[in-house]
């Protein structure tokens, strides 16, 4: 009798766990889908009123201070009394899927040789990115189809969380994250994938590093507060395909069916939006009586460098270049018309096959080939391909990890200034 009952009781007690096994395992004890309850989990903060983040930045109410220039030289860039330092343009990372999303983590010493300085004068450095779709934070209402936080921590564990909006447009996709985009592991693993990509302070900071700072708290239980939040204010350009890219995967990897939000999609991100597919935004936090500082940047850069507008300039400017050389070409052929129709022929075929190549909208920044023998620069003409569709570029073989660091290496993409770097 007593045997049976034990046996019993074993069997329900077996029953149970293998029903909450997984559950514990795969994912945290909380879930976007629930976040009214995140304040009673324990020692947790995330019911503060006040200090908590995201927030909605309305601009009008945030304190304006005066605008100061970005200044850029070698591995540093410093604007007001921020700073930016790294030392390796390229960096070791390993890139991992969790359940609520994609992780990007440095590995040392490129951890803590990225380092950003406070206004306190406060250095901090940077630990990981982060990705949310749709962005967690959202200026004057309007949200943006993702965010990518940059994790920052100082010697005495506060955190910085420096986030840049990511927003849906028309382009091939975001020249940076399409470098290490595909390369997440389909599947939540304990280990990521190593992989080399650009140091995301030479690469991953919009142009404009307009920004706005306040205190805040961690996005995830137990919501930790002392942390300092700065969201630029203008957003990088990605596209559809890698905006859904994530999300899919994010679904995919999603710790279990309830764990996600599953709601109609909030303003500001771009259609068509999969319903289908869970988010994992903390929803905005009052702001209380918080102040906002707006840093503006007095030399924004010019639309020339950056985005759709950025190739609408460099085609205009290579359009107009090309009609220069054809009228001078016509002159030059009117002059010598006395010669033979041989020699017109030629030379028009010479400047169609200059100007084709010309046109590549990513030559931006060649490579250098000067030294190259023939065959090879004909080889490295195709740089459109490489630009769009990097097989392997980011990723560093395991064998290599252990390396010493490179100081510098040729770079396919980033912002201006990239020659700077190759030699
Ligand atoms: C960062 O670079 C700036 C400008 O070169 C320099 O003044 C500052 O001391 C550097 N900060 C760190 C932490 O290396
Ligand atoms: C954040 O909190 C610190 C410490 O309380 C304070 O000195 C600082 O001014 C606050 N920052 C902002 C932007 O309000
Ligand atoms: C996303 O995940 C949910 C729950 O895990 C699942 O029901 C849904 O089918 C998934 N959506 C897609 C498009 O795969």
């Amino acid at each position: 009798m007593l045997i049976s009952r034990l046996l019993w009781a074993c069997a329900v007690l077996h029953a149970v766990l293998s029903a909450t096994a997984p559950d514990q395992e795969q994912g945290p004890p909380w879930t976007y889908a629930d976040q009214s309850s995140w304040g009673k989990l324990s020692n947790s903060k995330c019911g503060n009123e006040g200090d908590q983040a995201p927030i909605n930045i309305v601009t009008t109410g945030a304190l304006k201070q005066p605008a100061q220039p970005l200044k850029t030289s070698g591995h540093s860039s410093t604007f007001g009394g921020l700073s930016w330092n790294y030392t390796w343009p390229l960096v070791k990372a390993f890139l991992g899927t969790t359940p609520r999303g994609w992780q990007v983590m440095l590995t040392p010493p490129y951890d803590t040789s990225t380092i950003f300085t406070f206004l306190n004068g406060k250095q901090f450095s940077l630990r990981k990115l982060e990705f949310t779709s749709p962005s967690e934070n959202s200026i004057d209402g309007q949200s943006f189809d993702m965010e990518m936080q940059l994790v920052h921590a100082a010697s005495d564990g506060q955190m910085l969380i420096s986030s840049v909006f990511l927003k849906v447009g028309l382009v091939d996709g975001n020249e940076y994250l399409s470098t290490f985009w595909p390369q997440f592991p389909p599947k939540v693993t304990p280990d990521g994938t190593a992989a080399q990509i650009a140091n995301p302070y030479y690469a991953a900071l919009p142009g404009g590093r307009s920004c706005f700072i306040f205190n805040g708290s961690g996005t995830v239980p137990p919501c930790g507060t002392d942390t300092i939040w700065m969201v630029f204010k203008e957003p990088l350009v990605i596209s559809r395909a890698q905006r859904d890219l994530y999300r899919g995967a994010l679904n995919a990897s999603s710790a279990h069916s309830g764990f996600l939000r599953f709601a109609p999609p909030p303003a500001g991100v771009v259609q068509p939006w999969s319903t289908d597919l869970g988010m994992n935004n903390r929803i905005t936090q009052p702001q209380g009586s918080r102040p906002v500082l707006f840093l503006p940047m007095s030399n924004p850069p010019t639309t020339m460098s950056f985005d759709l507008d950025g190739h609408f300039w460099g085609f205009l400017g290579i359009g107009l270049l090309a009609l220069s050389v054809l009228i001078g070409l016509l002159a030059l052929i009117c002059l010598l018309c006395s010669g033979a129709a041989k020699r017109n022929v030629r030379s028009k075929e010479v400047y169609s096959a200059e100007s084709d190549e010309d046109r590549q909208p990513l030559r931006r920044f060649p490579q250098p080939v000067a030294n190259a023998p023939m065959q090879q620069r004909q080889q490295m003409h195709p740089q459109v391909q490489l630009w769009q569709q990097p097989p392997s570029m980011g990723v560093m073989p395991q064998s290599q990890m252990g390396g010493r660091p490179p100081m510098t290496q040729p770079m396919q993409f980033g912002g201006p200034g990239q020659a700077r770097y190759m030699r």
